[in-house]
């Protein structure tokens, strides 16, 4: 079966991607995801905070030598940082020399001023694409929709204003209408799409009676939402489309791809079952497709999406209504039967 996809205009020989998570922010871990047969990986995220952090750093400490003359001896050359978590931009070259794979780098924030010019340096350092991922959830009660969708739409702009190489948008479903808000991020230029991200949720830790912070892996039952907007929108717009959230088997990767998305991604089963996971996941969807008869990603890739079979798969209010109606309790302790 022939696997090759495309991403972000990036010829991939498959279609999973190792997703943005500590296991993609270490050389070894780079390695044995493209030995088990990653098709890309995506770097752990550069925040705008630590960027943001790294810049006050560096001025206060500039400030301090243009006062105390004799405090440049304090620094040597070299010691104060030029700009942002350099770690990372290393990390980007050190991948880029080390893989034969496209190296894609994250960045995360949530404004368009001058954190934005860092992309600079990543794009310099080698990465192939730039994964921008706005989390900002908006808790606020005083935040209307459009001001998020505005904020969302900004970011996108001075990132394609400040690099060459492409541009793709990490998103959670969080919006009232996902689909307008995507076709206007692809009409501004967005290259890609990452549906979805998940949004962490508060929980409270009864024992010590705190809010509790941790993250929680998906599960296979969070690819609803993927499902649905990735089906909606394939064939309809300029970018591509990767599925992001609660691929557990390839089961998962085989409906994402047969709605359509581009490529899939994965953390959490990465992360429970290490890199080599990937390869059987990549196993999965070849033995499916060579069972059903597909020749390749390209024949299978949107047999499913809306385009193709139409309301079926739209999730409206007679299927929801079918879905209610149709539910049969089975209550504690009834013996069954009619
Ligand atoms: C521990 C952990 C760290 C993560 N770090 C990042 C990150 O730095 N940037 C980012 O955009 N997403 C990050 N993610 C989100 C993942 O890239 C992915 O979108 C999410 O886990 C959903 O995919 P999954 O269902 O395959 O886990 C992280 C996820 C986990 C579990």
């Amino acid at each position: 079966m022939d696997l090759a996809t495309r991403y972000l205009g990036l010829a991939l020989a498959n279609p999973l991607i190792a997703s943005s998570s500590p296991l993609t922010g270490a050389l070894d871990n780079l390695r044995r995801l493209e030995d088990a047969g990653a098709a890309a990986v995506v770097l752990p995220s550069i925040f705008e905070e630590q960027i943001a952090a790294e810049t006050a750093e560096r001025e206060r400490l500039a400030r301090l030598s243009e006062g105390f003359p004799e405090a440049s001896s304090f620094f040597p050359a070299g010691s104060v940082p030029e700009a942002g978590p350099h770690e990372q931009l290393a990390l980007i070259a050190r991948a880029r020399a080390a893989l034969s794979i496209p190296v894609i780098a994250s960045l995360n924030g949530t404004t368009e001023f001058g954190w934005i010019e860092y992309a600079r340096l990543v794009e310099q350092a080698g990465a192939q694409a730039i994964e921008i991922n706005v989390y900002f959830p908006p808790v606020e009660p005083t935040l209307d929709g459009t001001a998020v969708e505005r904020r969302h739409l900004a970011v996108l702009e001075a990132l394609k204003r400040t690099v060459s190489v492409p541009v793709a948008m990490k998103l959670t479903p969080a919006f009232s209408a996902p689909g307008a808000v995507i076709r206007a991020l692809d009409a501004a230029g967005a290259d890609g799409f990452v549906l979805f991200n998940r949004l962490y949720q508060p929980d409270i830790n009864l024992a010590a009676l705190r809010p509790s912070r941790q993250a929680i892996l998906s599960s296979r039952s969070e690819i609803g939402p993927g499902l649905l907007w990735i089906g909606a929108l394939a064939g309809r717009l300029r970018g591509s489309l990767a599925a992001g959230t609660g691929v557990e088997t390839a089961e998962e990767v085989i409906k994402y791809l047969l709605v359509g998305a581009d490529t899939v991604m994965s953390t959490a089963a990465l992360l429970r079952h290490g890199p080599a996971y990937l390869q059987a996941l990549l196993e999965g969807l070849e033995r499916w497709g060579q069972a059903r008869g597909f020749a390749s990603i390209e024949s299978l890739r949107g047999c499913m999406s809306q385009a193709a079979v139409g309301r079926a798969m739209r999730m409206e209010r007679g299927d929801y209504i079918q879905i209610l109606q149709g539910f049969t309790p089975i209550l504690p302790g009834a013996q069954g039967g009619e």
